[in-house]
Parts: C-alpha cells; sequence; structure tokens
C-alpha cells in the first residue's frame, strides 16, 4: 500500500504478515491457557488499538472486552514513572481474569502499576499481554505473560504504536528516521 508517511520510516521491523503470524500464536497460546475460564480483555489506549483488534477477533473463549487508559506525568520519550489513570475501565472485575493487552512494554511504569492497580481492585489475575517488549530500557520489575517479539531500543511507529500522534495507521512496524524526532 503507498501511504506518503511512509517516507519517514528508515526499515521495516515488522511486516503485516509477520503481525499476523505474531497474533495467530500469541492468541493461541491465551485460547490454551484460558480454557474453560472467562476472560476480560482489557485496551491499555491507544497504541494497542490495532494489535487488539487482531488479537481479540481470533480469541474463542467466553470474553469481555474493556479499556482504559493511563498516563504518565511529563512529557515527550522519557517516561517520569508517575502514573495516573484518565479513563478507567466501565466493568466490574472483582474475581475476573483480566489480559492487559499492549503495544510495547518499554520501562514498565504503566503496566507495573496498572497491574498492582487492577489486583487492588479485586482482580482474580491479572496478565499481560505486550506485542513488543524493550527490556533494554526496563525500570520496573513487570515482564509480559504473553509477547510478540522483543525489539531493540530504537524508535519504533505503526500498526498502533505512535510518534506524536501520527504513524499509528501504519500497516506493519517500523522504525522512524531519526530526523524526524531530533
Ligand atoms: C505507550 C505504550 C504504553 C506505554 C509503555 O503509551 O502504549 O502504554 O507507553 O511505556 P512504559 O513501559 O515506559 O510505561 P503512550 O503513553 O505513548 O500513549 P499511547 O498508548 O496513547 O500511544
Amino acid at each position: 500500500m503507498k501511504m506518503e508517511i511512509n517516507k519517514d520510516i528508515e526499515r521495516i521491523l515488522f511486516t503485516e504478515k509477520e503481525l499476523s503470524t505474531i497474533a495467530d500464536n500469541i492468541a493461541g497460546q491465551i485460547n490454551t491457557d484460558y480454557k474453560g475460564k472467562e476472560l476480560l480483555v482489557v485496551g491499555v489506549l491507544k497504541g494497542s488499538v490495532i494489535f487488539l483488534a487482531d488479537i481479540f477477533r481470533r480469541l474463542s473463549l467466553d470474553c469481555r472486552l474493556d479499556f482504559i487508559t493511563a498516563s504518565s506525568y511529563g512529557s515527550g520519550y522519557e517516561s517520569s514513572g508517575r502514573i495516573i489513570i484518565k479513563k478507567d475501565i466501565d466493568t466490574d472485575i472483582k474475581g475476573k481474569h483480566l489480559l492487559l493487552c499492549e503495544d510495547i512494554l518499554d520501562t514498565g511504569n504503566t503496566l507495573f502499576y496498572l497491574r498492582q492497580n487492577l489486583i487492588d481492585r479485586g482482580a482474580e489475575s491479572v496478565r499481560i499481554c505486550a506485542l513488543l517488549d524493550k527490556p533494554s530500557r526496563r525500570q520496573k520489575p513487570v515482564t509480559p505473560d504473553y509477547y510478540g517479539a522483543q525489539v531493540p531500543d530504537e524508535f519504533v511507529v505503526g500498526y498502533g504504536l505512535d510518534y506524536d500522534e501520527r504513524y499509528r495507521n501504519l500497516p506493519y512496524i517500523g522504525i522512524l528516521k531519526p530526523e524526524i524526532y531530533m
């Protein structure tokens, strides 16, 4: 597909086909692990939406969907580590099995906070599903229960991931040219 924003991409990390295979594999694991259980999938807005849509429609479980929006104080690329919930879930989660769905696990600040917050509110279990894992930047002890791939510390965009709210609509994941964000 020809898109004018393609020119800002240095190289493609994961093609549409590769992302589809990743979604097949992760959804397959989730279907096996939660067989016979009810599952509440919680998408962390906004970055997770494309990945979540691909995972969710591959699930054959009895599952429900909700969304949460978290934000760290501060701006730009560096996370401050202090997280607030800007939009909360609507579902009563007491005794429920939750799967937090994210596009990327970076410092871990967001998911570390959200996981504990949801456990504190009575969830029976909270697991993490992240498309991408960037372990080199981790500040909190959190690892994904399900993930697609580990990525180096480069600026990845597309398939939901943004730079300054742009590039989420790229159907693949690519590395942004440094001159775009320098
Ligand atoms: C990104 C991403 C995760 C978070 C990961 O969200 O979607 O939620 O950062 O970073 P962390 O592991 O360092 O906490 P962002 O705040 O950019 O918002 P977005 O989802 O709307 O793009």
